[in-house]
Order: structure tokens, then sequence, then C-alpha cells
């Protein structure tokens, strides 16, 4: 029997390793237990932080054969050594979670490597690779165990051939074609890696549209500029089966709308159709843990389940599947168990695809205002008319302000553009203050930046941007 803890924290991702550190710092006794070999998660381990380096290490390589030479930098056609860059990424994922291990010592968080079952409210099991189990006593229980890939029916994922993001982060050659299904953020960040360093890439995506849940006018935007550098989106289609050949995989894709069937060959298939809820293992079934039909872990207002004593945070229960969301209910619970009053603001979590140019929102959507009836006015400022864009060769994109027609208050921001990831936390501070597109108009903005974009779409909404 190990000592008794204020708080477990089953599940070290940034839900979890986030609540743990803050919940040390607020003088609790904390233990985490985690099942993977490295402290992290899926955002550290497989997910934000390996796609990351490999974000920038192609888009690196896509500068140098065709950036450079118009910059008047001749170094010659780049070549691409493909294990230093997967090296790269392993020692990036590798001092990431090497940093988690250290926090938790700093901390004095107590970590238990295992599988983490709930035995009893108050009570945890961790079972090792050895099959040795260990009881915790813990005041407290915060489940943390975020989400795995979905997949589809029928189609096996060998993590080789036909991959999820895992498989897609460490393929060994660049595959001549890829097949990214679902256009969502991992199928448009993953295929923006392998598409730089030379793959052909097709998208096909179920919906008449990509990035569901995102602005409109910023999809379509993007989306042409995704086809301008190569790929080929085929929309309102489905897969509905994949056989493997001895060359490769034949995809067989449907109208949605119901049509002919067709065949498309490829070499690599990427199942990127959305993330679902991990909790195998955690006995919830046993104890009455109430999940949604979405297999998420119900919770209250404040991270509560059914059972007293027991809390949902990050990826496992609703809202957004980010990082940062699941970052911000972790220290919002270590400071309600705390006695503090933990909260997260749900309107604004920005969200970013991290590709070339970027595309980052926060807020609400012209498509949410349309739809929640609300009066808004909006204006746009192209990064065509920014000096510093030009001077720096990325004069893609735009951005696009949203703010209440009656009292000015900004109700969204979208960005695409090149650092839109960066720039939109401008908006993000100015809409957690419930400011005004006045504000941001009147506040001084340093020159020659990419920012001054944003300062100038809210001029649009006053009397009037100065560069358009
Ligand atoms: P997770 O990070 O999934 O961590 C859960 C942890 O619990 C894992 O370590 C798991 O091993 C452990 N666990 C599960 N069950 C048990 C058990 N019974 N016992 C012990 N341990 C257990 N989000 C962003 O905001 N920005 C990005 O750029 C971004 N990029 C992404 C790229 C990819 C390819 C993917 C797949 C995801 C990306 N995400 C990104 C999403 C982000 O990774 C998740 O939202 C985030 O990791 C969720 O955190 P979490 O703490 O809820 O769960
Ligand atoms: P997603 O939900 O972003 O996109 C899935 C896409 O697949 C949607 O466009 C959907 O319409 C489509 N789809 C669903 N079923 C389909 C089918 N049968 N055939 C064709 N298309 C189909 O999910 P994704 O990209 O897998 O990412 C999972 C989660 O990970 C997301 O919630 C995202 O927030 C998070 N993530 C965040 C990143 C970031 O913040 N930069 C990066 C990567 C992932």
């Amino acid at each position: 029997m190990a000592d008794t803890f204020d708080l477990t924290v089953i599940g070290t991702g940034p839900g979890g390793y986030v609540c743990a550190i803050r919940a040390a710092q607020l003088g609790m006794k904390v233990a985490v237990v985690e099942k993977w070999p490295s402290f992290g998660g899926t955002c550290l381990n497989i997910g934000c932080i390996p796609s990351k380096a490999l974000l920038h290490a192609s888009e690196m390589f896509e500068e140098a054969g065709h950036t450079f030479p118009q910059l008047g930098i001749e170094v010659g056609a780049p070549k691409l050594n493909l294990p230093a860059m997967m090296a790269h990424k392993d020692d990036t994922v590798a001092s990431n979670t090497g940093g988690i291990e250290y926090l938790f010592k700093k901390n004095k968080i107590t970590a238990f490597k295992g599988t983490g079952k709930i035995a009893a409210q108050g009570k945890v099991t961790v079972t090792a690779e050895d099959g040795s189990a260990t009881e915790i006593e813990t005041k407290n229980i915060v489940i943390a165990t975020g989400s795995v890939s979905a997949n589809l029916p029928g189609i096996e994922i060998d993590e080789e051939k036909i991959v999820t993001s895992t498989g897609a982060l460490k393929l060994d050659k660049v595959p001549d074609n890829l097949l990214v299904i679902g256009a969502g953020v991992i199928g448009l960040e993953l295929g923006s890696v392998w598409a730089r360093l030379g793959a052909k890439v097709t998208v096909v995506e179920f919906l008449d549209r990509i990035l569901p849940g995102m602005d409109l006018d910023v999809a379509k935007q993007f989306q042409r500029m995704l086809s301008k550098q190569g790929f080929d989106f085929k929309l309102g289609t489905k897969v509905t089966g994949i056989e493997k050949t001895e060359s490769g995989l034949v995809a067989t894709l449907e109208p949605t709308a119901g049509g002919e069937a067709t065949t498309l060959e490829t070499d690599i298939a990427l199942v990127s159709i959305g993330r679902i809820p991990f909790t195998d293992g955690l006995g919830l079934d046993d104890l009455g843990i109430e999940r949604d039909k979405r297999g998420r872990v119900v919770t209250n207002g404040h991270y509560k389940t059914n059972l007293d004593g027991i809390y949902a945070i990050g990826d496992v229960i609703a809202g957004p599947m980010l990082a940062h969301k699941a970052e911000d209910e972790g220290i919002a619970i270590a400071e309600i168990l705390a006695g503090q009053a933990g909260h997260v603001n749900y309107s604004v979590i920005p969200g970013v695809v991290y590709t070339n140019p970027e595309v980052a929102s926060v807020g609400k959507t012209e498509e949410d205002l349309k739809a929640e009836g609300i009066a808004y006015k909006a204006a746009k400022f192209p990064f065509t008319a920014n000096g510093r864009a030009k001077a720096m060769l990325a004069p893609q994109g735009f951005v696009k302000i949203l703010a209440d027609k009656e009292t000015d208050r900004v109700l969204g921001c979208h960005i695409v553009g090149k650092g839109a990831g960066e720039m939109i936390h401008e908006a993000a501070v100015l809409m957690e203050f419930g400011g005004s597109s006045e504000d941001l108009a009147r506040t001084c903005h340093a020159h020659p930046t990419m920012s001054e974009a944003v300062r100038e779409a809210a001029l649009g909404l006053g009397d009037g941007s100065i560069h358009i």
C-alpha cells in the first residue's frame, strides 16, 4: 500500500500533468498514474509536439527550395535527410517529455508507472507492465485519460500503410501518393508535412467543405491555398473500403450523397476522421460513472462526475479536443479542489492549424452569429496590404474580425496568414477583457509587423482601414 494522497491524477497528458503541478503548487499531496513509458500524453509523445517538429522542418525544406531563390539565396536544390528530420522530431519529444519528469520531481509529485483503475471512490489500483499491482488511497481522483483516433468500420489500421497520425509521424520514406481521409486539422497538418517533402496528397472529405467548425470564408480561402500547394480535394466523398495490393493500396470512394463508386490507388492512407475519448480499463462501468452517447465522461460545471471525489478533464470530456483546453481545465479543477474559484472561459479558446500559412481562430464564426441571430459587423484586411508580409514574401491570407453591431464588442477573430497562431492571441486577450474593435484599433501597434493587419481589420469596423 502506497501513501495516502490528496489527489491522484490518471493520465499525464496536458490535462493531467498541468493539473498535478498546479495542485502541488497549491499545497496538495499529489500522485500521477501513467501507462506509457514517458509522460506528456498524446500531445507531447504522438501529437502536438512531434507534428510541429515535422511541420517546422518540412516548411524549412520547402522554403529552402522555393523561397530562398526569391530572396537571393542560392544554396542549390535542398536534399532531404528523412532520418535526420525524424531524429529532430524524436529529440524534441524527448526533451519535452523529460521536462515533465523534471517538473514532477520539482513539485514533489509521486509518479506511478502502470495502468490506473478506479477500484472505488478514494482508491486507485495501478497495474505495472510486469503485472504487479499497487493500491493508492486518495481523497480525490481526476480522470485525464485523453483520446485515441477514431477508425472507419472495416478498415484495419496497421500503422505502416494504413495509418493514424501516430504512423504518419514516423513514415520511413516519403510516399509517392498519400491519401488523407478527413479534411480536419490532423489531415491538413500531416498532409502538409508529406506534401512539402514530395508526396502527392489527395484529401477525401465527407462534408462539402474542409475544416468544419472554422469560419467558412477562412476555410474556402485556405482550401484554395492548399490546392495551389498541390493538394487534391475530393469533397462530399467518403472512403468505403481500402484493399491492400502488392504495390500498395486501393481505396474505394463514394459520393456522400450516393452515386457511383470509384477507386483510387495510393501508397499510404491516413485515417484522420476525428478522435474518441479513451476510458478503457478504468473500471467506469463497474462504478456506474456516467458517459454520454459519444463515450465522453459526463461532468458538471465543476468537472465532477456523478460520483463524489471523482472528476474528469481534457479530451475525455466534452469540448474541443485541444491541449490548451485540457491544460486550462487541469488548472481549474486543481483550484476548485483547493477551495478556489477555478474556471475556464469556453468562449475564448483559440484554435490553430499549423500549416503554411497558418489558420487561427477565436470566438464566434460568421456562421455561428447568423445561426444565433446576433446582429454583427465584419471587416477583413488582407496581408497583401501589409508591408512586413511583403518583405517576408508572405502576402497570403487575411484577418477577419467580427464585432457586435450595437456594442462593438469583438465576438470573433479569424486569421489565415504566416504566424496567425501567434497573432490570434491579441484578439483572445481583448475578448477575455470584453474589449471592442475600437479598443483594438486605438492600440498602437509596432511597425512593420504582421499584427498591424489585426489593427487594420479593427479600423475597418470603424472609420476605415488606412492601407486599403
Ligand atoms: P492525452 O494527451 O491524450 O493524455 C492521456 C494520457 O493518459 C496518456 O498519456 C495515456 O497513456 C494516459 N492513460 C490513459 N488511460 C490510462 C490509464 N488507465 N492509466 C494510466 N494512464 C492512462 N492540440 C492542440 O491544442 N494543438 C496541437 O497542435 C495539437 N496537435 C495534435 C496533433 C496530433 C497528431 C494529435 C493526435 C493531437 C493533437 N492535438 C493538438 C490534440 C491534443 O494532443 C489533445 O487535445 C491533448 O493531448 C489532450 O490532453 P489530455 O490530457 O486530455 O489527454
Ligand atoms: P477533425 O474532427 O478535426 O476532422 C475530421 C474530419 O474528418 C472532418 O472534416 C470530418 O467531416 C471528416 N470525416 C469524418 N468522417 C469521415 C469519413 N468517413 N470520410 C471522410 N471524412 C470524414 O479530426 P482530426 O483531424 O482527426 O483531429 C482530431 C482532433 O485532434 C481534433 O479535435 C483536433 O482538435 C485535434 N488536433 C488539433 C490540432 C491543432 O490544434 N493544431 C492538430 C491535430 C489535432
